[in-house]
């Protein structure tokens, strides 16, 4: 199911054509399906069904949207928040604080603060210092604060290196075979309660097999600290499921799949299974719908250059990722072309001989994929204001963060005294 069909010749998000959202908000712009996001929560929830009393959630760094959050609060999902500022959305958008998991590997006092005192489910800590910290914080606010051990598995998610984060040498989680000292330690600090395990390998994950093997790990370690006296009472499994960008790639595991190899892996623990998935989400969710500003000739390829670039949508150059390229209105034919954006960078390129619809200029394409880690990883490199957003949601559709102002872009700069006044 696809929720930007083509209709009548002409690219919709649901029943909105995109040309009416070009036309009245222009380009580039984010826009965003509510139908997908609604039907991934639902193929999650249905996938894990038959499990206890499970916690989807939302992994808010994916797409911190105020609306995405909203519609994922009112379908009961929670949030996994990384930051105070995602702490913050998440309440805002009304998730309550007893479905919202604090993960992050630096932490600050503040954010931990304001986390403890605004209630949350469960901080899950990442080293012993962190825990320190946050056990003096607990103490100093004569507030008990709930925690989960992440562990560092030291399993290859087969992701690509950027993304992947339960190698042993990457800086997340504790090593697995430290987890027992880690929660010795945790157990005697005041003002903590260690009640959870966590784990999360990476994204885009692929293969459910790394998985599988962090999950078997982490039900030994479940064992183990339950043998040393340890009452574990929930296990966070992360989030990482990967989605189809390159229809030639192999598919990834669906939430079905994904659902009945946590049944098996999870068999016997009798814990409250926690889930953090993000792109699952959201990823198939959003388009960035762009218009042509030319075709400019090549040594062998012509370019097409688009009104949107690389601070609009950083996952090609900084991942290398694949993302699909679509005329909005196709008319049947057909171009070998380089889909590259105006910033002065040759990373600044969304597809490389690519076969696309042929294209020209004030066209309009939508790139595909782009509803996680898309307009949240924006910024306004080459001064280029940050991307607006639009929820569709059936025949509706609004905008749900606006385009900045030319005038906001010099927002927050100050002159300093030996060169105030001068021109
Ligand atoms: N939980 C933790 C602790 C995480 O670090 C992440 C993602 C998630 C959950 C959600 O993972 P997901 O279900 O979305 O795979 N910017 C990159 C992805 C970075 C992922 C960071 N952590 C990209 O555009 O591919």
């Amino acid at each position: 199911m696809d929720d930007f069909p083509l209709r009548g010749g002409i690219v919709h998000c649901e029943d909105v054509p995109l040309p009416l959202i070009a036309g009245e908000v222009g380009t580039p712009v984010y826009v965003y399906s509510t139908a997908t996001m609604l039907r991934q929560a639902r193929a999650l929830k249905s996938a894990l069904a038959g499990l206890d009393d499970p916690l989807i959630a939302f992994a808010v760094k994916a797409n911190p949207n105020p609306a995405v959050l909203a519609t994922f609060a009112a379908e009961g999902l929670g949030a996994d928040v990384v930051s105070g500022g995602e702490y913050r959305r998440a309440r805002a958008a009304g998730i309550a604080p007893e479905r919202i998991v604090f993960s992050g590997v630096g932490k600050t006092e503040a954010e931990m603060a304001l986390a403890l005192e605004g209630g949350l489910s469960q901080f899950n800590l990442e080293s012993v210092p962190e825990a320190e910290m946050l056990s003096g914080l607990a103490l100093a606010l004569g507030l008990e604060a709930r925690v989960a051990l992440r562990v560092n598995p030291d399993v290859d998610a087969g992701s690509h290196a950027k993304i992947s984060t339960g190698a042993a040498h990457n800086k997340f989680g504790v090593a697995i075979g430290d987890a027992l000292a880690a929660c010795a330690r945790i157990r005697d600090l005041p003002g903590l309660r260690l009640t959870g395990v966590a784990v999360h390998i990476g994204s885009q994950l692929t293969s459910l097999a790394p998985l599988e093997a962090a999950f078997e790990r982490l039900g030994g370690l479940i064992r183990a600290l339950r043998e040393a006296g340890h009452g574990i009472l929930t296990a966070d499994l992360g989030g990482g499921l990967g989605l189809v960008y390159d229809p030639a790639a192999p598919p990834p595991p669906t939430p079905a799949d994904y659902g009945a190899m946590v049944a098996r892996a999870t068999r016997g623990w009798e814990t409250r299974l926690i889930f953090e998935p993000g792109r699952l989400l959201v990823g198939d969710a959003g388009v960035l719908l762009t218009t042509v500003i030319r075709i400019k000739p090549g040594p062998s390829l012509p370019f097409v250059i688009v009104d949107a670039a690389m601070n609009d949508l950083m996952r090609p150059t900084l991942y290398d990722a694949w993302h699909a390229a679509e005329a909005v209105v196709p008319n049947g034919e057909h171009m070998v072309a380089d889909i590259v954006g105006p910033v002065c960078e040759t990373g600044d390129t969304f597809a490389r001989a690519r076969r696309i619809d042929r294209v020209g200029a004030g066209e309009l394409m939508i790139i595909r994929t782009a509803g996680a880690y898309a307009a949240t990883m924006g910024s306004t490199y080459n001064s280029r204001p940050l991307t607006p957003e639009v929820l569709v949601n059936g025949d509706e559709w609004a905008v749900v963060r606006e385009r900045p102002a030319a005038e906001d872009l010099l927002r927050g700069y100050k002159a300093p005294p030996w060169l105030a006044g001068k021109p």
